[in-house]
């Protein structure tokens, strides 16, 4: 009798996207990790657990904005049009604008993680029978086509969350363009961005008190451990994340608490004391840049939601 193989067999580099960006990411220098992969399963259930926290302003202000504007965004939508959500996590967001346009037929949450797409679709699904769930279980920055049903309906597209944030500006410009050919001809677009703001309100934003934004990060080298054959040392790394005024992003780091070495795939890195991994931005934006931002990705801003705070905005853009 044979042995049942307990390990899956290694991941070849070639064929591993995931692999092949740790691998170029922890080569560079200064060291970097792609933010697209915070979120398996275990990185979505603690980004669920930020939005939740009493410092992460952006998610409790963003859905105040969609319900307090659903009605008048509702207006501008066409009848019988698909929503195509980019980066779906949990549907509340969506569910929002569901429940106040009647007119959505159809819903296309599109996410890299496939798991949690799965299981929010089905809920979805269940509470408004109405709506047709397409879920794709992919990457949005990469070109990809809606399923053929949807893709027959006027489709607004939705981008809730400040996940435009996250791309460089020049990628984020590109992330638009792109939805502009997903979406088709004469589409919505409903976007939200994070506004430019004092400074101590975004460094708690991003540095809670529990510690769940520093498990959140750190989640990723967990991850890489758990996927690639990987030793990082979790206890090694600390979570930082500040405001760089300059450039009007907060920018996160993992870094490592000593000087050590880490095998990732069968190569190994070498970290200096203090030396940092940088996972991620968030771009903040005043109401004018964002609508250059939009314009110069073939998109012509016809209505800006903001909270009486001014801390984040929501906007319905059109294709130009
Ligand atoms: N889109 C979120 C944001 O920019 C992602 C995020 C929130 C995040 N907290 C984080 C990413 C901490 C990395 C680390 O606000």
């Amino acid at each position: 009798m044979t042995v049942p193989a307990l390990r899956p067999a290694p991941r070849d580099i070639s064929s591993d996207p995931f692999m092949a960006d740790v691998l170029a990411g922890l080569s560079g220098n200064p060291k970097r990790l792609l933010p697209k992969y915070f979120y398996d399963e275990a990185g979505s259930q603690l980004f669920e657990e930020i939005t939740r926290l009493p410092e992460y302003y952006l998610t409790r202000t963003e859905l105040k904005i969609l319900r307090d504007n659903a009605p008048a965004i509702a207006a501008l939508i066409p009848r019988d049009s698909a929503l195509v959500e980019l980066g779906a996590g949990s549907a509340t967001k969506a569910k929002i604008m569901l429940e106040a346009a009647p007119q959505i037929s159809a819903y296309v949450p599109v996410d890299i993680s496939a798991e949690f797409l799965g299981s929010e679709a089905a809920k979805l699904e269940r509470d408004i029978p109405r709506v047709a769930v397409y879920p794709v279980a992919t990457d949005f920055t990469k070109p990809f086509e809606l399923p053929a049903a949807p893709r027959r309906r006027p489709c607004v597209g939705f981008f809730p969350g400040s996940t435009s944030g996250n791309f460089e500006p020049h990628e984020a410009s590109e992330l638009l363009r792109l939805a502009s050919g997903i979406l088709g001809h004469d589409a919505l677009f409903i976007v939200g961005a994070d506004l430019a703001k004092d400074a101590s309100t975004l460094h708690a934003a991003y540095n809670d008190a529990a510690g769940v934004t520093a498990k959140f990060n750190l989640n990723l080298l967990a991850r890489i451990n758990r996927e690639l054959d990987a030793d990082f040392d979790l206890a090694a790394f600390e979570h930082h994340a500040c405001y760089n005024r300059e450039r009007g992003r907060i920018e996160v780091y993992l870094a490592s608490r000593k000087r050590q070495k880490v095998h990732v795939g069968g190569k190994t890195f070498d970290f200096r004391a203090g030396e940092t991994i940088h996972t991620e931005n968030s771009y903040k934006f005043t109401v004018k840049s964002f609508s250059a931002l939009a314009r110069g990705a073939g998109w012509v801003p016809v209505a800006v939601y903001t909270d009486s705070n001014e801390h984040f905005a929501v906007y319905v853009l059109k294709q130009k």
